[in-house]
């Protein structure tokens, strides 16, 4: 993997690739014409470390890597995967996909927007079946603060943002540091973009690069300001959270099937080939005895990177239970679980409340007693 900066970039686009490239520890390609490349290497040894060049070619080929970052031609971060025949993946909550379903969704419409939501709070004159919905977005400037949740598996953002246009204060939770970087960048640009939903939206949000299995294995949380639990375990950075959503696993691609050619797909594609890839290396750095533990992306059995087959789905499972043990223990109302719509739940030994079905997934949801 490496930062890829083309041969036209302006000065300060390099310099921006150059601290990505410290940033995410990566190999910086710099693309340069034949003239110029003669001039570097009179230079050499001034250049930094990882830097490297690949010279004479109109555009810089990343040969031997399988993944690069860079920036498109409106200085949007993409992560590309060369010979894959997709185009650069970026992370945009103002427009594509992502943009057009948080703009058509009417709060309810989306199934996860569907499966978080709270119970409205009640008038003491309210009748007791009044109907329950999300926090709207008009909520703001409610006297009450807004629902805050906990979003574990990040991805790519996309149903945390539309949980934050719905209403809600979002923290995500993403250990790729790529991964991070492109949703980092997507929520920088909406937090200043002219698109006055997506720019509320992003400021309700925030990540926390990290494995959140980790974090919150050691973290010190307080009471959400939303509700009065009591405290969990005491307080460094993070509130303990209404809702904890998780979504770990990617869909299976079904052997023989056409494949998917919407972007979405494309780009989960993609996200799912980096952290095999992500987590091949992990594999090899265990191997080697740098690293304990393990982690597959895919705890249905997808992500078996290092051949150990059974081994890695077992390891997927003892993940996804971490991962549902810690939601358990922090969420103070409920947790939700993106699943495939015909999958098992996360864990054998709690059954969900109920559920929230699409064609597209299902989302178990486990209300949490009081
Ligand atoms: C299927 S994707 C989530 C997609 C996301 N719901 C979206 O809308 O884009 C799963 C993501 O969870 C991340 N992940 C899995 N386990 C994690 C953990 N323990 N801590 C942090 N991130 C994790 C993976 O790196 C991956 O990016």
């Amino acid at each position: 993997m490496a930062v890829l900066a083309a041969q036209d970039y302006s000065k300060e686009d390099l310099e921006r690739c150059r601290s990505l490239a410290e940033k995410l520890g990566l190999a910086l390609v710099v693309a340069r014409q034949e003239q110029e490349l003669e001039e570097e290497e009179e230079h050499q040894g001034e250049r930094g470390e990882g830097e490297m060049l690949a010279g004479g070619a109109a555009e810089a080929e990343p040969d031997g890597f399988k993944f690069t970052m860079l920036f498109d031609e409106t200085g949007r971060l993409a992560l590309g995967q060369p010979g894959s025949g997709f185009n650069p993946l970026v992370v945009d909550f103002c427009g594509g996909k992502t943009g057009y379903r948080s703009k058509h969704q009417q709060g309810k419409t989306e199934q996860v927007v569907k499966a978080a939501a709270l119970p409205k709070r009640r008038a003491a004159t309210a009748a007791a079946d009044e109907p329950l919905g999300p926090p709207s977005p008009g909520d703001d400037d409610a006297k009450a603060p807004l629902p805050l949740l906990w979003d574990l598996t990040a991805g790519l953002g996309t149903d945390a943002f539309l949980l934050a246009q719905a209403g809600w204060r979002v923290e995500m939770f993403e250990r790729s540091s790529v991964v991070a970087a492109l949703v980092q960048d997507a929520l920088d640009r909406a937090r200043v973009g002219d698109d006055e939903t997506a720019r509320k939206a992003a400021s309700r949000m925030s990540l926390t690069v990290a494995d959140s299995t980790e974090v919150l294995a050691t973290a010190v949380v307080g009471s959400s300001s939303s509700s009065s639990a009591p405290v969990a375990r005491a307080a460094v950075g993070f509130s303990r959270p209404d809702v904890v959503y998780l979504d770990p696993m990617f869909p299976q691609q079904k052997k023989g099937k056409k494949k998917k050619s919407a972007l979405v797909k494309k780009g989960m594609q993609m996200l799912q080939a980096l952290l095999e890839e992500e987590d091949g290396a992990e594999g090899e750095k265990r191997q080697q005895g740098t690293e304990p533990g393990g982690r597959t992306p895919d705890g249905a059995g997808g992500g078996d990177v290092s051949g150990e087959g059974e081994a890695g789905a077992v390891e997927g499972q003892e993940e996804e239970r971490r991962l549902f043990d810690i939601a358990m223990e922090f969420a103070t109302r409920k947790v939700v679980v993106k699943r495939p719509v015909h999958g098992p739940s996360i864990v054998r030994h709690v059954q969900p409340s109920h559920a929230v079905v699409s064609k597209n997934g299902r989302f178990d949801v486990y209300v949490v007693p009081p």
